[in-house]
């Protein structure tokens, strides 16, 4: 995700920016910009590529500069370029602004703007900012940042300078961090706790609807009223690495915390206020072709191939169109059945995988139309694709995949949903049904994590077996699937998934006292036949651990252990039952001692065939 400092005091601003900038590299961006206040002006400079590159265009600046902001972007809205990395100005330059998150109204402010005589340069959604600030500053920063909040809707921190107002910044939070750092005689602001521990350990944390007014001297707080608000000074006492993990022990263990904001962001702006429709502006089909496609094809690898299963199901069910999902290293040398009525959908976290970039160029060579889901802005996989719909999860930096999977779940449900209304094959109510449980599915993700403790302590006594299955049925088989590689990959314990009823064709010779089966019941059609599975292992005596809806407690009669997820539409409960996986496999593989988050023989993106 994109990362935020700011300073103001008697040091030369520009190495602390910088330096601060570096300390939150780790999160991965593509450009990278300061601007700083310097006789009478904001000096601004921004740059594609390293820190090292702004860096360079920084040389022989003056350093007399003593207040400033900087960022790191990582591009959601407009591709990674020097136009489109922060800050952005307003039309007189007076003003710049650094933000973090999505503000999901930006093409109707935009409009609204650009009807008033504002002129835009970039691609970005944060750009309506500096103009709106614009709009509203009569004379005082922090009254026009209050105003200018009032008009958001989405996840920000933003913060702002003035050419007018020198030693002042002020800032604005909601669904995205944002820290002070307290000094003496000089004051911080981040987007990340890092950014700050060379300077000082002593911060406010901002909360949501909080605006910040920062001058060397002075630190005040108030709510969206104007109100001041007292807070609490936060110690911290994280070592550096901990802190670049969000106090989390691992980076695997912070992004499957940062599972209810990802499905959030993933959603943001998709779906109509009401609930009535999905909007995917990104896909520009036209309508003849998404009524005339006869066949898809998801084509991806590993845990985006797992995402491919559940899309699989998903769009054969809301669509009625007959849906393949293929292993990328697979799908060029089958002689795959695609032509120019075939919708091709690629799936990749990191838009660079070697062998899902080549079955792309197979779709394009053979005729058909290419989607891309990707989390990452101008990837390769974005680029040659002719449609994307971004994942919204922010940098994945543990190489075991979690958030990526959950948001690219997502995506699958709003392409069928957006398939099905365009060719009118679900009946609006459904549709909206969908959406409504769609809204619901990050708290209920947080409902899960509030959970982990108990996860916990069921996997210390999984950690010395050498074999695993899961196993369930529909959805629930194909979840299955990612929950046995996340284990498998991380804990190096070997894990098999299983479609429940094919047990007794021959696996069901390993199911011995003891082994553990991880027995996935979600899918309410299935739960009775899930049962009888069950107990067929439980005859076994293997060791069950069951994973089950909220409401479905006959399960704890022939489990060993069981855990509950809550109730939602059973299409959409792989993004909730993924998590106590993933949760398990984390657990296990920390408890064995193993590198959690770079393990064996593994890297996080896959360039080469
Ligand atoms: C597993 C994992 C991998 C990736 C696979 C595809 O946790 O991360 O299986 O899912 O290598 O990578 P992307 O999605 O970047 O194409």
């Amino acid at each position: 995700m994109c990362g935020i400092v700011g300073y103001v005091g008697s040091r030369a601003a520009v190495p602390v920016l910088i330096e601060g900038l570096s300390k939150l590299e780790y999160r991965g961006y593509d450009s990278a910009g300061i601007v700083v206040w310097e006789d009478n002006q904001l000096k601004l400079e921004k740059k594609l590529g390293r820190l090292s590159v702004l860096q360079e265009a920084l040389q022989g600046t003056e350093l007399n500069a003593r207040c400033g902001i900087g960022h790191t972007r990582w591009a959601t809205h407009g591709r990674p370029s020097d136009i489109n990395a922060h800050p952005h100005t307003d039309c007189t330059g007076r003003f710049a602004v650094v933000h973090n998150g999505i503000i999901e109204n930006y093409l109707e402010l935009k409009e609204w703007l650009e009807a008033k005589g504002h002129r835009f340069k970039s691609e970005t959604d944060t750009e309506v900012l500096p103009h709106l600030v614009e709009h509203y500053y009569r004379g005082d920063l922090k009254e026009a940042l209050q105003k200018v909040v009032e008009r958001l809707e989405g996840s920000y921190a933003i913060v702002v300078i003035c050419r007018d107002e020198p030693g002042r910044l002020v800032a604005a939070r909601q669904d995205s961090p944002l820290v002070v750092g307290l000094g003496e005689g000089e004051n911080f602001l981040a987007s990340d706790i890092p950014a700050l521990l060379k300077h000082t350990r002593r911060t406010l944390i901002i909360d949501d609807g909080e605006i910040v007014d920062l001058t060397a001297e002075n630190v005040a707080v108030s709510n969206g009223t104007g109100k001041p608000v007292k807070k609490e000074v936060f110690e911290v006492t994280w070592e550096e690495s901990q802190a670049e993990k969000g106090g989390y022990a691992h980076f695997m263990l912070k992004e499957i915390y940062e599972q209810p904001r990802a499905l959030r962001d993933t959603l943001s702006g998709r779906i109509t206020p009401e609930n009535h429709r999905v909007i995917l502006k990104e896909l520009n089909i036209d309508t003849h072709l998404v009524k005339k496609i006869n066949r898809v094809f998801i084509v991806a690898c590993g845990t985006a191939y797992h995402a491919g299963l559940v899309g699989k199901q998903v769009i054969e069910s809301l669509v009625r169109v007959p849906v393949e999902a293929d292993i990328a290293s697979e799908f060029r040398y089958r002689g795959p059945l695609v032509g120019p009525d075939s919708l091709v959908v690629v799936v990749s976290q990191s838009g660079e995988t070697a062998d899902t970039l080549a079955a792309l160029r197979e779709a394009k060579r053979l005729g058909a139309r290419v989607i891309a889901v990707t989390n990452v802005v101008g990837s390769s996989i974005s680029r040659e694709a002719d449609d994307v719909i971004y994942t919204w999860a922010g940098p994945e930096i543990a190489v075991a995949s979690t958030k990526a999977y959950t948001t690219q779940l997502i995506c699958m449900y709003l392409l069928g949903l957006w398939l099905a209304q365009q060719r009118g094959t679900l009946p609006q109510n459904e549709i909206r049904e969908i959406l409504v449980e769609l809204r619901e599915l990050s708290a209920k993700a947080e409902t899960i994590l509030d959970n982990n403790s108990a996860i916990e302590e069921i996997s210390r006594q999984y950690k010395d077996k050498e074999n695993a299955f899961f196993i369930g049925r529909g959805l629930d088989y194909v979840v299955a699937e990612e929950g046995a590689l996340k284990l498998k990959e991380i804990s190096y314990i070997h894990a098999e998934a299983y479609p429940a009823g094919e047990l007794k064709h021959g696996t069901l010779a390993l199911i011995v006292k003891d082994v553990p089966v991880i027995a996935l019941a979600t899918q309410k059609a299935l739960f009775e036949k899930m049962v009888s599975n069950i107990k067929e292992v439980n005859a076994r005596e293997a060791s069950i651990i069951a994973l089950a809806m909220e409401g479905n407690t006959e399960i704890e009669k022939v489990a060993d252990h069981t855990i509950y997820i809550p109730a939602t539409h059973p299409m959409l409960a792989p993004v909730l039952t993924v998590i106590p996986l993933q949760l398990l496999a984390y657990h296990v593989s920390v408890a064995r001692g193993c590198d959690v988050d770079k393990p064996r023989n593994l890297a996080k993106s896959v360039t080469v065939e």
